[in-house]
């Protein structure tokens, strides 16, 4: 009787166990934690250091760099509270502490690790479409190892769909990445630019004609698309949001084959063992690490050669955003002198054209550093773009 008892306890703990494990393996039940410290034990060097990262907290207000952001995004909220990056543990603090209007929980996306559970449980449209202040309350993790990982395995994952259908429309199947380009793919979950389709509530990377800033504008223009209409040049503008992805494409360390990890996730050493950083701190600060394979040597002229290209990117932003000023209000002074709509098209046409390029320089985060090239041809462009809006807006007026 006792053998028996034993024997039907041992079969009913092993089906038990068994179904436990399926359940796991089960990607329609696994729920993985998105508590960070719910990884501490399995990968300890990695927990620490992205709590490490912590220090990196200094948030500035973009004004103190570009007084003139508040003219370029007149009559919209950028133009009241824009603040520079800082480390993922504070994304979901400072969404919070944004005053500009938040249209619905669409924003959370970016911002927290409780993002795949919400998905699961409301859906994409529906998620989307609640307001952010009724999904919020439910959030409590900023961005953490589950929006990069498969914590089974620790094997990097992508979790948001809207880079799946994005890279797709670009011919690129997720399923067939190797693991280098991996490391650049579970960035661009979220640095990238995007659209939000109010109709069908759908986060969209606007990459049908191709990921170029010049395929991203053709993609507005032919949906007619604006976010708002600037009050002095009475123009329909698009806001640029965080296009380091795109940005990236073409440029000196990609065609080398240099991912975004390599650079910001580079491997140090802690307690003797060789990880992966997760403190996503200033490349700059781990040059060693992050550079030195390819740019042996001095480490000082490196960090010059960064700051030229940023001090340079920076220059002619301040530059041709005072030329875009001095376009707006030609413009406004041409409609005082009665010019017609029809006659102020080209110009519009051409403000829109050197903003949207201005709007992207100046929001891609690397200050230039990412793709120099491709910064300095905008720059020229925008140039190009505002002396024809001045121009015409004189003949129009
Ligand atoms: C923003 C993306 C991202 C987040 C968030 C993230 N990781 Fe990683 N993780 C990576 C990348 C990239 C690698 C390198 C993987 C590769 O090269 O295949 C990595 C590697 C790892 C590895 C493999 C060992 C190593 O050091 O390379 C472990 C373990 C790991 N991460 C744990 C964690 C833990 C724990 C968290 C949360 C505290 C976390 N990760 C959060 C991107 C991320
Ligand atoms: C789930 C969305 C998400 C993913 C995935 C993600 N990021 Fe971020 N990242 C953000 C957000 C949001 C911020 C801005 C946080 C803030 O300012 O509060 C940010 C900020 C940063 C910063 C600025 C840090 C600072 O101190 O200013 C760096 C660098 C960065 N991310 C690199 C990466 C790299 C490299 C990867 C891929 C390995 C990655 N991110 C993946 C959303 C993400
Ligand atoms: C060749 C190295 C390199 C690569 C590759 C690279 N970055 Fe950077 N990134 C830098 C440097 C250097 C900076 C400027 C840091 C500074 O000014 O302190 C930077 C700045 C940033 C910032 C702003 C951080 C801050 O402190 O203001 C973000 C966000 C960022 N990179 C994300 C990315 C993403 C996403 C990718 C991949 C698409 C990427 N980077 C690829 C080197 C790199
Ligand atoms: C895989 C090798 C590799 C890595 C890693 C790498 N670089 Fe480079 N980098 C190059 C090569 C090659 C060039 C082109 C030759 C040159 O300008 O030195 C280059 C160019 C540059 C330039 C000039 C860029 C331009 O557009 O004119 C700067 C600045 C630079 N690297 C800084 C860095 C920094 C900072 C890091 C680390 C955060 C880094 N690189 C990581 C190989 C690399």
């Amino acid at each position: 009787m006792r053998r028996i008892a034993v024997l039907v306890v041992a079969i009913l703990a092993i089906t038990a166990g068994y179904y436990g494990y399926a359940r796991m393996r089960n990607p329609r039940y696994f729920r993985p934690d998105p508590n960070p410290a719910a990884y501490r034990g399995r990968a300890p060097l990695q927990y620490q250091s992205y709590i490490g990262g912590q220090q990196q907290n200094e948030k500035t207000s973009k004004f103190e760099k570009f007084p003139a952001l508040t003219e370029i995004y007149a009559g919209m909220p950028f133009s009241e509270d824009y603040y520079t990056t800082r480390n993922h543990q504070y994304a979901l603090e400072d969404i919070r502490a944004i005053r500009r209007g938040k249209p619905t929980a669409f924003c959370l996306t970016c911002k927290t690790a409780d993002y795949s559970w919400l998905l699961k449980e409301m859906g994409e449209a529906n998620l989307n479409a609640a307001a952010f202040n009724q999904v919020d309350p439910r959030v409590t993790h900023p961005i953490s190892c589950i929006d990069c990982h498969d914590t089974r395995t620790f094997s990097l994952a992508i979790t948001r769909p809207s880079l799946v259908k994005g890279l797709s429309k670009i011919g690129i199947d997720i399923n067939q990445a190797t693991g280098a380009q991996m490391r650049t793919y579970a960035c661009a979950q979220c640095h990238v630019e995007y659209f939000f389709n109010r109709s069908t509530n759908e986060l969209i990377l606007p990459w049908d004609n191709g990921i170029k800033p010049e395929d991203i504008e053709r993609f507005f223009q032919e949906r007619n698309w604006a976010d708002w209409t600037h009050p002095a040049a009475g123009v329909p503008l698009v806001k640029i949001q965080h296009p380091e992805f795109e940005n990236y494409q073409g440029s000196v360390h990609d065609r080398l084959g240099v991912s975004c990890a390599d650079c910001h996730m580079p491997q140090v050493e802690t307690d003797g063992k060789a990880i992966t950083s997760h403190a996503w701190i200033s490349p700059l600060l781990t040059i060693d690490e992050s550079c030195g394979r390819c740019h042996g040597g001095d480490n000082q002229a490196l960090v010059r050669r960064v700051q030229n290209i940023q001090g340079e990117v920076l220059t002619g932003l301040k530059e041709t955003a005072d030329l875009m000023g001095q376009a707006a209000e030609s413009i406004q002074a041409a409609v005082l002198l009665s010019a017609t709509s029809q006659q102020l098209a080209g110009a519009r046409a051409a403000y829109a054209r050197a903003h949207i390029r201005w709007d992207w320089v100046q929001s891609e985060n690397g200050n230039g550093f990412h793709n120099a090239a491709l910064a300095r041809r905008l720059l020229t462009e925008i140039r190009q773009f505002v002396n024809e809006a001045i121009a015409l807006a004189q003949q129009g007026g």
